[in-house]
């Protein structure tokens, strides 16, 4: 890849003496949708975590926008535009819906890539009905709206999502999935991690499977969808 915007290159991480990511190596160019599939327990939310810089990599770099951030901070990737949407969803559940946007606008990145709570809400309609509601009392589909929601406002250019259909209804899933076709339409490059591969080869221009900690395959999604041995392998789906 000639420009990438994010490249991870020999990426060893992990957690205290306990090694995670083997000399991961990947590439997202500007613009793309890349997936990072794997099972349970393969590295993925890690993978998310050293970009992000909340894990510093024992080796390796990893790059954004040709500088090096593998040794900056979470708080330092963010202001450069990068968001992390995790698992869990993090929204503030006392505050309403558009509080916890307010929130998200005040801090995120310098990018001048924000977009404004109006245009947020044009395109997330359940949460324009829902702006005086409190983060509590939305559906699991409606928390990672608003998740995502937040990064938006917050000015990220390069968004993390973490298993964003995990839990949610398959009607709902549809509806995330619009949605990160909306934010590629818009720009913005994103980085979707899965244990859905189905997620993942109907939304990205290109896959990484990972497993134990390593890349074991990277490839279009028309290529992937065709080895089956990698499917059944490393993804657990068989025909
Ligand atoms: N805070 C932690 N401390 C120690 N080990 C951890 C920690 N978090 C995760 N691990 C271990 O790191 C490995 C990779 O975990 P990770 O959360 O990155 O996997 P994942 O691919 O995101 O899995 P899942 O699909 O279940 O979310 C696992 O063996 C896990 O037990
Ligand atoms: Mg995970």
């Amino acid at each position: 890849m000639t420009n990438p915007v994010l490249s991870l290159e020999n990426v060893n991480a992990g957690y205290g003496e306990t090694q995670v990511l083997r000399n991961l190596s990947l590439e997202i160019g500007a613009g793309e949708v890349v997936s990072l599939v794997g099972r349970n327990g393969a590295g993925k939310t890690t993978t998310l975590r050293t970009i992000l810089g909340i894990i510093t990599p024992t080796s390796g770099t990893v790059a954004y926008r040709d500088e090096d951030i593998s040794a900056i901070e979470a708080t330092e990737t963010v202001r450069r535009g990068i968001a992390l949407v995790p698992e869990e969803r993090r929204i503030f559940p006392e505050l309403t819906v558009r509080e916890n946007l307010e929130l998200a606008a005040l801090g995120g990145a310098d990018s001048g890539n924000a977009l404004s709570l109006e245009e947020v809400l044009g395109m997330f309609e359940n949460l324009a009905e829902r702006t005086e509601n409190s983060g509590s009392s939305l559906s699991g589909g409606e928390q990672q709206m608003l998740a995502i929601a937040r990064a938006l406002v917050g000015g990220a250019e390069l968004i993390l999502l973490d298993e964003p259909t995990e839990g949610l209804a398959p009607f709902i899933v549809q509806d995330v999935m619009d949605i990160v076709r909306q934010l590629n339409d818009r720009g913005i490059t994103v980085l979707l991690v899965e244990q859905n591969v189905h997620v993942g080869l109907e939304l990205a221009d290109r896959n990484y499977v990972i497993n134990q900690g390593e890349i074991v395959y990277e490839g279009t999604s028309a290529e992937l969808e065709a080895d089956e041995d990698i499917l059944e392998q490393y993804l657990g789906v068989t025909n």
